[in-house]
């Protein structure tokens, strides 16, 4: 049984056939329809969600599968002091599939050791998020047909945003993939990754902290919010959560076949007149996000079609 708590849990070929599925779902939905009939995913949610819950709710349901779970800590025994791994070994006896979001780091591990049915780690804590990255990775693939190649420029909060630590992760492991990292001194990459990603794989980087500069170069921009919850103190956030505005202004210098992706939720960091521009792709990532979670509940439960 396999778990998928870390991007790299899959190889490359792993990833590749995944997206082809993801892709083939796309412009076959009726064929996979009936393909999860009598499964269950239950979405163990102890953090907000709106997408990543939703689109494993929808990926489910378009498999012809059921959905079961809860979406808040407050809500669920977790109020009365319930271990994850308990969870755990009870919801294996209701569901096929979990996803699990925790504000803790490494919660989703710790589950997993327990637990007869695969877990899917959907965000835990500031450190990882794969099924963001999976989701990344097809909508680049499919924008630029390519993942080798690409300069990736990553703005905003990068040292406590999971999505851009898991794409860092996941992509160094591409052909000629270059990063110009866009953040305020004191939002930079963690030194872990700096250190034991880039640095020892030999990655190009550079770390800068106008938008402006790095905007002509990159072939991805990928824009994140300022990760509030994870602040230490209120007043800090406010000194920093507006530090990257992406306008109208900016796009101009761009490339023409540069897109722009964001995780969401988008809070300020990318004005709504840009939403027109052909090349903000965030809300098409979002549909992305749907196929390529179906073709993982159909990976991890061993289904083919
Ligand atoms: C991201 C997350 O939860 O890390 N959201 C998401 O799942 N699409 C990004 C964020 O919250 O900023």
């Amino acid at each position: 049984m396999r778990h998928l708590l870390n991007p790299l849990d899959f190889t490359i070929e792993e990833l590749d056939e995944l997206m082809d599925v993801a892709e083939d779902i796309r412009l076959n939905p009726a064929k996979y329809a009936e393909s999860c009939k009598g499964k269950k995913l239950a979405t163990l949610f102890y953090e907000p969600s709106t997408r990543t819950r939703l689109s494993f709710e929808a990926a489910m349901l378009n498999l012809g599968g059921s959905v079961l779970g809860f979406s808040s800590a407050d809500s669920s025994s977790a109020a009365k002091g319930e271990s994850v791994s308990d969870t755990l070994q009870t919801v294996s006896c209701y569901a096929d599939i979990c996803a699990m979001r925790h504000p803790k780091e490494g919660a989703p591990l710790v589950a997993s050791r327990r637990s007869s049915i695969p877990v899917i780690n959907a965000g835990d804590g500031g450190h990882q998020h794969p099924t963001q990255t999976l989701t990344d990775l097809l909508t680049i693939r499919s924008l630029k047909g390519r993942l080798d190649n690409l300069t990736i420029g990553l703005c905003g909060d990068l040292k406590f945003g999971r999505t851009v630590h898991s794409l860092i992760n996941a992509l160094v492991r591409y052909e000629n993939v270059r990063f110009v990292l866009i953040s305020p001194n004191e939002l930079r990459i963690p030194d872990y990754t700096r250190e034991e990603v880039l640095k020892k794989n030999n990655i190009p980087f550079k770390e800068v902290t106008q938008l402006e500069d790095a905007m002509p170069e990159v072939d991805i921009l990928y824009m994140t919010r300022v990760q509030r919850e994870r602040f230490f103190n209120e007043e800090e956030y406010i000194r920093m959560k507006d530090c990257y505005i992406l306008s109208k202004d900016k796009m101009e210098l761009a490339k023409d076949d540069m897109f722009i992706l964001h995780p969401l939720p988008r809070v300020n960091e990318i004005s709504v007149e840009v939403d027109d521009d052909p090349r903000a792709a965030y809300f098409r990532q979002v549909q992305y996000g749907v196929y390529i979670r179906m073709a993982l509940i159909l990976k991890l439960l061993e289904i083919t079609v």
